[in-house]
């Protein structure tokens, strides 16, 4: 065999053994606790021995995210090419942060992103990294946004900007920003929550009135963050609306796709993301719907000297800077030292091409029409409006928590609970493998549908 095929030949007996096992763990912490004691260090001990045992761990205690009836939080399966490239990543080990020590690594990384950004209709000279996640491409975004609107913000700190600064978003933004306000001084308060529709996007005569009235108020707006596709309940902000208000105004327009971006590539959706080619910068995970393990996330910014002058660092211990037009990633990110997160993208995008990433992503939503009609069609009322696959619902007086815990115990499906607009909690699944089948998704409901059915009254508020 060669190394490829033992490699792929153990990520199919991995995704066997998924498939066909448990997808939600009864575990305690006490239990896993006294299962490690044995681990005390003191000792050497045989590899294959400890690397069964955490197997076992793995196998027995966890939520199985690639299981096909893994219906959750935009966790993907993952393709086999995504796993051997985090196998030869970290094999050959190579350091990303300069482009002298890892040329290879960081052109297959350029490559694969330059690629990216023009399907997003980015203009050439844009800049992108691979991020840990979609929480460090949104920081790096309010970095860029904040030294750009503010040129004392970098020297001086934010005390030196005269207004206070403040960023627009909707209640249904990510919460990473909350932190990323935190984080970089601004303060939690420095975000303004713009209003949403019915349909829960963002209300742009409410972002204009908010705007007019924090200008005459004497604060600094400077950035409004669109969400396409938002983590409760898909919903796209309107992305040409809210460029045409950032332009006018002067604003850093910066698109938190980090699901739904990797919908650019599947024909049936991708005019639900028409706008975001005006982004100043956007975030889009590979780690979700391109399907690849974690972390991988991206960045991109179409200003690369604002990049630079956000990120730039010299040192003399660092590899001096390559002539020609290669860029250290390390003078534009925030990472130093990183592994090589983009291999995993290249080798799936590779392997599968476009057209193979387009019918696993329309695969997907055609799974969430399905499951969408399917649950209409058993009484299950839909309270969420999206093209893409993630489905919110409930029924008349259902307690959802103990609904979950059933619908867990029972191995059914994993799927999760959301609160919409501050509204009752309902139940959230989204479709996140290309595995899931119209099989699993029939299975699901009727199975729901008993666990109604049977446990009447239990599983309805009291
Ligand atoms: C819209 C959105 N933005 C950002 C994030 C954060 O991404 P990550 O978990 O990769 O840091 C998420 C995570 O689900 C998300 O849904």
């Amino acid at each position: 065999m060669t190394r490829f095929e033992q490699l792929q030949s153990l990520a199919a007996s991995i995704e066997a053994d998924i498939e066909n096992g448990p997808i939600v763990p009864a575990v305690t912490p006490q239990e896993i606790r006294r299962h490690l004691a044995r681990y005390d260090f003191g000792s050497p001990r045989a590899l294959d021995e400890v690397v069964c045992d955490v197997e076992r761990m793995l196998q027995t205690w966890q939520v199985q995210v690639t299981h096909p009836r893994y219906f959750g939080l935009f966790n993907p399966s993952v393709t086999r090419a995504g796993i051997m490239a985090d196998t030869i990543a970290a094999a050959y080990n190579p350091q990303l942060a300069t482009w002298r020590t890892s040329p290879a690594a960081n052109e297959i990384e350029r490559h694969t992103l330059a690629w990216l950004a023009e399907k997003f209709g980015l203009p050439p000279e844009t800049i992108a990294t691979f991020t840990s996640g979609g929480a460090e491409a949104n920081l790096s975004a309010v970095i860029v946004a904040l030294t750009r609107a503010f040129p004392e913000y970098g020297e001086r700190g934010l005390r030196h900007v005269e207004a206070t600064p403040v960023i627009y978003l909707t209640a249904e933004a990510h919460h990473s920003f909350n932190k990323i306000a935190h984080m970089t001084g601004l303060g939690r308060a420095a975000l303004r929550t713009v209003a949403t529709a019915c349909d829960l996007k963002m209300d742009v005569a409410d972002l204009a009135q908010q705007l007019a009235e924090d200008r005459q108020s004497g604060f600094a707006p400077f950035m409004v963050v669109a969400t396409a596709g938002t983590t409760a309940a898909g919903a796209i902000d309107p992305l040409p609306k809210i460029a045409r208000v950032c332009r006018a105004e002067n604003l850093w327009f910066h698109v938190d796709a980090a699901w739904g971006g990797a919908a650019i590539l599947a024909p049936s959706l991708k005019g639900h993301l028409a706008g975001i080619d005006a982004a100043d910068s956007i975030t889009c995970d590979a780690h979700k719907w391109f399907s690849v393990p974690m972390g991988a996330g991206m960045f991109f910014c179409r200003h690369p000297e604002t990049l630079s002058a956000a990120f730039h660092a010299e040192t003399s211990y660092m590899p001096a800077k390559t002539l020609g037009p290669a860029v250290d990633p390390y003078t534009h990110s925030v990472q130093w030292s990183r592994r090589f997160i983009g291999l995993k993208l290249f080798l799936s995008l590779a392997q599968h091409g476009e057209s193979g990433y387009a019918s696993m992503i329309e695969h997907q939503a055609r799974m969430g029409n399905l499951l969408r009609k399917l649950l209409e069609n058993d009484g299950w009322q839909i309270v969420n409006a999206t093209p893409l696959p993630v489905v919110c619902f409930t029924r008349a007086g259902l307690d959802t928590s103990k609904f979950l815990a059933a619908l867990h115990e029972r191995q059914i499906a994993w799927m999760s609970e959301v609160r919409l607009a501050g509204g009752e909690p309902v139940l959230r699944a989204c479709i996140t493998s290309y595995r899931t089948t119209e099989t699993d998704i029939e299975f699901a409901v009727r199975e729901m549908g008993h666990l109604v059915a049977c446990q009447g009254g239990r599983m309805l508020n009291t």
